[in-house]
């Protein structure tokens, strides 16, 4: 395989044309939502997290669709419009999913953000970080039962199209670090750090709150036996697993996201076996 410079042409083209040439058509409207037991609707309906989902994706639309409407060049453009697309469509099969079995999610579009690359950014480095876990809390969820089968082939697809997301947008961050000028770069690195940073710092908060609180009752009740088996070391293990497996297929030679997997790897060396993560003695 010839060698690839990253931030040249070449790379630009093999980012964009991969991310392209691979996405996924289909319409919302063509989604046959299957039939679902009474218990199997009640677990989905409990689940705590349906909100925050629609609102964030469609967040994460306005963002990109801000960074492409700004995007000079016409291949660059071309891969984020599509990621912005795809997000549209991700929180499109959201509500419709909400629709068909009664759960109530709060409606409302976000804004347009006033600085595209800031946007992008911030959620870019977001991505990496939630796709990550997402990828391995979605095989847990699948392989205990957690989630309907019939419905984690629908999600399948969702979950490749984040893996390409951030397979892109790390290979964008690093193209156009590289592109721009010394006194430009600078700035560019700043912001980079800063939205890496207050990411990192949103998803602690995250998890220090969903300690403390309670993820409610309702869904405490319907989470399957297996679900409890499962120790942080597990968890972390899957994530790092799934993670290979969704970026293993793409072009070797384009930068993977790094951070989180290597953050975790770290994790684990420490992380204790017992039950829950925390020691058996
Ligand atoms: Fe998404
Ligand atoms: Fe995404």
């Amino acid at each position: 395989m010839p060698e690839l410079t990253v931030g040249s042409e070449e790379h630009k083209t093999l980012f964009c044309r991969q991310f392209v040439d691979t996405h996924h058509v289909y319409a919302v409207r063509d989604v046959r939502w299957p039939e679902l037991d009474a218990t199997e609707v009640q677990r989905l309906r409990a689940m705590p997290f349906w909100d925050e989902a629609v609102q964030s994706e469609a967040t994460a639309a306005a963002r990109v669709r801000a960074m492409a409407d700004v995007e000079p060049d016409a291949l660059l453009r071309e891969a984020i419009a599509m990621q912005a697309y795809e997000e549209e469509r991700h929180a499109l099969l959201l509500e419709s999913l909400t629709q068909r079995y009664g759960i109530t999610v709060g409606a409302g579009r976000p804004p347009a953000p006033r600085d595209a690359e800031w946007a992008f950014l911030r959620m870019g480095y977001g991505e990496c970080f939630d796709s990550f876990f997402a990828f391995g809390l979605f095989r847990l969820s699948a392989d205990t039962g957690l989630f309907p089968e019939p419905l984690v082939r629908v999600f399948d697809g969702v979950m490749d199209e984040e893996a390409r997301h951030i397979l892109f947008f790390t290979n964008w961050v690093a193209y156009r670090r590289l592109g721009l000028p010394f006194e430009r770069r600078a700035w560019f690195l700043v912001r980079r750090g800063l939205g890496l940073s207050l990411q990192a710092f949103g998803r602690v908060r995250t998890a220090l709150h969903l300690r403390s609180a309670d993820a409610g009752d309702d869904f405490t009740m319907q989470v399957p036996e297996a679900v409890g088996d499962v120790t942080l070391a597990t968890l972390a293990k899957t994530c790092l697993d799934e993670n290979e497996r969704r970026l293993g297929g793409y072009d070797a030679r384009l930068l993977r996201p790094t951070l989180v997997p290597h953050l975790v790897r770290l994790a684990l060396r420490v992380l204790p076996a017992g039950r829950n993560g925390r020691p058996t003695a």
